[in-house]
């Protein structure tokens, strides 16, 4: 499929869980606002919500279960062999939850996209809005980053703030996070698919221009 002259970009996106990310990229592709095909989803747990909105819109689901092989590398080598299958011009990271090794990040590296629930480098790793509501911070978000080998370390591409309130629980606090995550991450995989954001030596440049240590704030009333 094209659009105009440009091939649609090819995407693959691993999940572990729900996938609601995954949906709002499947809206998105829907509405035109992304100019790529999600090729495959692959997810390392079997039986997840995710796998099943994908099959729902005839998107190949495949599943590589990463207790069926004895090792890390052993999972990562197989599961980049799986990936690589489909050609991607992307990878996209949606609520995958398995730490990945430098091998796998470095054939994918460039191309490779995640989104973390706070706004990093505050909180990586796991129980990010705890952590946020514990530490006494006014504001929590979320982060798409390219990946490194450095867990949650690669360079920001975008975030965006969301309040917390005196009442907030980590439950209801993901909740409205989560709300934003779906704005910024198709958003962010559009630029992509455009060719408005790379990554070039570590640095991360949008429309030419270099972004920022934390990357660009999303703002609902900003122009994308
Ligand atoms: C999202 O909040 C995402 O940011 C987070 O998992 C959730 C997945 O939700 N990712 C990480 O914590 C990665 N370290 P989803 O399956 O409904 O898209």
């Amino acid at each position: 499929m094209t659009v105009g002259e440009k091939p649609l970009s090819r995407i693959v996106v691993l999940i572990s869980g729900s996938g609601s990310n995954l949906q709002s990229f499947i809206e998105a592709s829907k509405e035109g606002n992304i100019d790529g095909q999600i090729m495959a989803v692959i997810s390392n747990r079997p039986g997840v919500k995710g796998l099943e909105r994908a099959s729902n819109v005839g998107i190949p689901s495949i599943v590589v279960d990463h207790r069926a092989f004895a090792s890390r590398q052993e999972f990562d080598r197989y599961l980049a062999e799986v990936i690589q299958g489909f050609t991607p011009d992307l990878v996209v990271l949606a609520g995958f939850m398995r730490i990945l090794t430098t091998d796998f990040v470095n054939q994918f590296v460039g191309k490779l996209i995640n989104i973390h629930p706070s706004l990093l480098p505050a909180y990586p790793g796991l129980n990010t809005h705890q952590r946020a509501i514990e530490a006494g911070d006014s504001v929590a978000g979320a982060t798409v980053h390219f990946v490194t080998p450095e867990l949650d370390g690669g360079p920001a591409i975008l975030q965006v703030e969301v309040p917390i309130l005196s009442t907030d629980t980590p439950t209801q606090l993901a909740a409205r996070v989560l709300v934003e995550e779906h704005k910024i991450y198709p958003l962010v995989a559009q630029w992509y698919c455009q060719g408005r954001i790379v990554m070039d030596k570590g640095i991360v440049f949008h429309n030419g221009v270099e972004v920022g240590k934390s990357g660009l704030l999303f703002s609902n009333e900003s122009e994308h």
